[in-house]
């Protein structure tokens, strides 16, 4: 099979691209706004990308407050999403208002990090604290001007 991003003309139920690099990795993003508010979310979109320097990434289709959060402050939390955190992790997904904590949402405690602000899951067994966020994109079709993808 041949088909092109730009023109999704794949023919199938779902965008193959989600399923061609698998399985993904989740990154369970801790982000603080500059006010001070938490935000939990899960992103698959993740990954590490070098280790000297340590690069850690995310992208978020539209600009979700995680990114706005990272932004601002320009730290993020990565939390290792583990089998037994299923359930709280897709609740942590919810769209919901700006400044609204889904850490407790779920019903998940938070840990003061060591390097960042924004909190770990404490429940989570690691938790990369990712510092000096910088964006940065890049696209594999021929539409970046039209797309909305930090
Ligand atoms: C397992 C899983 C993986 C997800 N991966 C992504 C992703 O890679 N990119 C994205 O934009 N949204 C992703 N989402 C959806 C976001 O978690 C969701 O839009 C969330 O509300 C964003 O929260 P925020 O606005 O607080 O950052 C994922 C959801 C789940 C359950």
């Amino acid at each position: 099979m041949f088909y092109e991003t730009a023109k999704n003309n794949h023919g199938l139920p779902y965008d193959p691209l989600k399923a061609i690099i698998a399985p993904r990795p989740i990154g369970w993003i801790t982000s603080m706004s500059a006010k001070g508010e938490i935000n939990l979310a899960p992103y698959s979109y993740f990954n590490a990308f070098s280790t000297r320097p340590p690069i850690v990434g995310f992208s978020s289709e539209s600009r979700k407050d995680s990114v706005a959060f990272a932004e601002e402050t320009g730290e993020f939390v990565c939390n290792l999403a583990t089998y037994d955190l299923r359930d709280a992790m897709n609740v942590t997904s919810a769209t919901l208002p700006r400044g609204v904590n889904e850490m407790e949402v779920a019903g998940l405690v938070g840990e003061p990090s060591r390097l960042v602000r924004p909190p770990r899951v404490a429940a989570s067994p690691c938790a990369l604290n990712a510092s000096g966020c910088r964006r940065c994109a890049s696209t594999i079709s021929t539409v970046a001007d039209s797309i909305a993808t930090w």
